[in-house]
């Protein structure tokens, strides 16, 4: 049966019903929401940490949005970059606005995948059957770094002009082909004109459609196995006589209406730094870059923007310069190797022993402190704590299969736990 609809001011009446039969004769939209969304079963006890993941995909939003209204009054080219980044934030209306809800949104974009890539530490969502769904993950993060390294050198400022020169001067430590390959990158004899160019087209081009389809494959992924969950307990395997999990409640609306409990706090959290602190002292937007890039001054210390520099640090602790880039690609690619090398029977540290849990804590430890570390002079006692701290951070991979083994875990419940708030 048809539903009419009146719309105020006596225009015309609506039959939503038969239109909705057109459309969905023409495109599923109804069954996807069936299939994905009302009829998709998620755990029922997914806590705080399970914000993170709806958090990211609302950055990439906010990112791709801001980045189009960028893209329209930036001017790639090393004698315009800056001064068009001056522009938008000094005359175009409301252009300050998108260019720190850009800025802010790097920054927050790496808080929330950081904190999203702990959770699935937390709870074991990397081991059997979520391999895929965390090297898919693992391909989203390094999209992101590449995205977030082109995006900081279009400003053409000072730091973005001698951190292109470090970063890209590190594939001048591969053997034979090096050399080649850095002029190939730069497409110069130095960090110029053609750099900028070719890095905008990546930025804006290239990286993101790559990152909008790894992410669409994250999401198939993770359908397909569902979502881990706090105790680590598959809900598949717990079937109801109807067929669904015992432990699973309809995503939509229970867990719409969470995400956007989420989203709300968040805003909240990301409209103080945009408003209040964007250049968060110097952490989210570097000093030296507000001046113009200059190839014959050198900034006193160079360091990447924050969420880089626990692997800066590691780069940076060794004094060989090309072993300190093999072990700086190591610690990054380390993660990939996670769901081999963490032989426990149990999932969630929920109920792992002392092993992991004090593993998992050194590690959270060394990642931060790698990355304070980062953001110091390469020197005296700031470099032996660097040393110290890699060897812990790369203790944790390479130790993993002895102590997840050896690890006293606790007998793992059938069911999930939850109690309901009262
Ligand atoms: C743009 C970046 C990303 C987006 C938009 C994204 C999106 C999502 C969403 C919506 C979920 C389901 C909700 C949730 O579990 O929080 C999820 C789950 C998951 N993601 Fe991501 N993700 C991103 C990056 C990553 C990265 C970098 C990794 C790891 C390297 C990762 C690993 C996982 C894992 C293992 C799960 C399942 C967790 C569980 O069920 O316990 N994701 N992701």
């Amino acid at each position: 049966m048809a539903t009419v609809v009146h719309p105020p001011g006596g225009a015309p009446a609506v039959k939503t019903g038969r239109l909705r039969a057109w459309i969905n004769k023409r495109l599923p939209v109804e069954e996807f929401i069936a299939n994905q969304l009302t009829g998709y079963y998620a755990p029922k006890n997914f806590n705080i940490w399970y914000f993170f993941g709806s958090l990211a995909l609302l950055v990439l939003v906010i990112q791709l949005l801001t980045g189009i209204f960028l893209t329209m009054f930036y001017k790639p080219g090393e004698a315009t970059a800056f001064d068009s980044v001056e522009f938008i934030m000094r005359e175009v209306e409301w252009g300050w606005l998108i260019r720190y809800m850009h800025s802010t949104g790097a920054s927050f974009f790496f808080i929330v995948v950081y904190l999203h890539m702990f959770r699935a530490l937390l709870y074991g969502s990397y081991k059997a059957p979520r391999e895929l769904l965390w090297i898919i993950g693992m391909l989203v993060y390094l999209a992101l770094m590449a995205e977030a390294f082109f995006g900081y050198v279009l400003p053409w400022g000072n730091m973005s002009f001698w951190g292109a020169q470090v970063i890209v001067n590190l594939f001048g430590t591969i053997p034979v082909i090096g050399p080649g390959l850095v002029e190939w990158i730069r497409g110069d004899y130095g960090i110029a004109d053609a750099t900028l160019n070719r890095f905008f087209a990546l930025h804006v081009v290239a990286v993101p459609l790559a990152l909008l389809l790894l992410v669409m494959l994250h999401l198939v992924a993770l359908r397909r196995t569902g979502s881990n969950n706090p105790d680590g307990i598959e809900i598949k395997e717990k079937l109801g006589p109807d067929g669904k999990p015992l432990d699973g409640i309809p995503f939509h609306p229970y867990y719409t209406v969470k995400d956007v409990v989420g989203v709300g706090v968040f805003l909240v959290f990301y409209a103080i730094v945009v408003f209040f602190v964007p250049e968060f002292g110097g952490l989210f937007l570097e000093t030296p870059n507000f001046e113009p890039a200059n190839p014959m001054s050198t900034p006193e210390h160079i360091a990447p923007v924050w969420y880089f520099t626990p692997y800066y640090a590691i780069l940076r602790a060794v004094p060989d310069q090309r072993l300190g880039a093999l072990l700086m690609l190591l610690s990054v690619l380390a993660f990939l190797f996670l769901p081999w090398l963490d032989r426990s029977k149990v999932k969630s540290v929920r109920y792992r022993g002392w092993m992991f849990r004090t593993a998992l804590t050194v590690f959270a430890i060394s990642f931060v402190a790698l990355g304070y570390l980062g953001l110091q002079p390469a020197e005296g006692v700031y470099v032996v704590l660097a040393r110290i701290f890699t060897v812990l951070y790369f203790a944790f991979f390479l130790l993993m299969p002895i102590y997840t083994r050896l690890d006293p875990v606790k007998p793992v419940p059938e069911r999930v736990t939850y109690h309901a708030h009262a």
